[in-house]
């Protein structure tokens, strides 16, 4: 369903993806984990395009987009497949919570005003802010500005949603509802690439995992074999900074 091809980007000097192959089949729950400064982010911004890969092609569903000069009708065709949950929530300060969701649908989609609304309130339901239509994202928590930014995604109703570090901005106690409602979607099929260090969220929802090191993939599989039983030696230096010692076998 989403293909990537020799995907190769720099800044200035820096080669930050060095030749990345990836396929992703509908309904997988792709973790991507790394150390950071791997590529993690900027692979994630290269499959909607918002970083341009020097080289190499993007296909989602069956449309392709490649190399650095796309057409902008072509970039927005593949964005439009995608929608991104961001470490900082990146919500519109101004806007109520509803808002936020729905607005997406009218200026994007073209969805009358009141169907827009319709949407946004049953998926803010859905999230658990049913109660929090009219209020700001100031006067939420980080663990709720989150969910509004997972609702938001899900009304676009993309073929993938992409989260990068979803709840590393979250205090610890608020970590716990964002994981819920991920893996709550994750139940339902949808489409998710994750970047996440949360190493018992990959465990427990991942189908699979990928481990980035240098802006190469070093090894990817079920989470059983690249978390539990690694078999490349950064992925176990990773890991064991990661985890605690009895929970994988070298
Ligand atoms: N817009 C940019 N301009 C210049 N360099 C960048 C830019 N974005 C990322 N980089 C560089 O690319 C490299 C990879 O960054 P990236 O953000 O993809 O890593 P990451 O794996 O997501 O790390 P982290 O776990 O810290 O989020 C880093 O060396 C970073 O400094
Ligand atoms: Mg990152």
């Amino acid at each position: 369903m989403i293909k990537l091809k020799n995907i190769n980007k720099q800044f200035q000097k820096n080669h930050v993806l060095k030749g990345i192959d990836l396929d992703v089949e509908k309904g997988d729950v792709l973790v991507i984990v790394g150390p950071s400064g791997s590529g993690k982010t900027t692979l994630l911004r290269c499959i909607n395009y918002l970083e341009r890969p020097d080289e190499g092609s993007i296909t989602i569903d069956g449309f392709t987009v490649q190399g650095k000069h796309p057409s902008k009708r072509d970039v927005l065709v593949l964005r439009r497949k995608t929608a991104m949950v961001f470490q900082h929530y990146n919500l519109f300060k101004n806007k109520t919570v509803l808002e936020n969701v729905s607005e997406g649908l009218v200026v994007a989609k073209k969805i009358p005003k009141k169907d827009a609304k319709e949407i946004g309130v049953s998926l803010l339901e859905k999230v658990g802010l049913g109660e929090k239509l009219n209020e700001y994202p100031s006067q939420l928590s980080g663990g709720q500005q989150q969910r509004v930014g997972i609702a938001r995604a899900l009304a676009l109703n993309p073929s993938v949603i992409l989260f990068d570090e979803p709840t590393s901005a979250l205090d610890p106690e608020m970590v716990g509802e964002v994981l819920t409602i991920m893996k709550q979607i994750a139940n339902e099929g949808i489409t998710m690439v994750v970047v996440t260090h949360e190493i018992d969220f990959a465990r427990e929802v991942a189908n699979r995992v990928v481990f980035m090191d240098g802006g190469h993939i070093i090894e990817q599989g079920p989470p059983e074999e690249v978390l539990i039983h690694p078999q490349h030696e950064r992925t176990k230096r990773f890991l064991k900074r990661l985890v605690k010692e009895p929970d994988y076998m070298i």
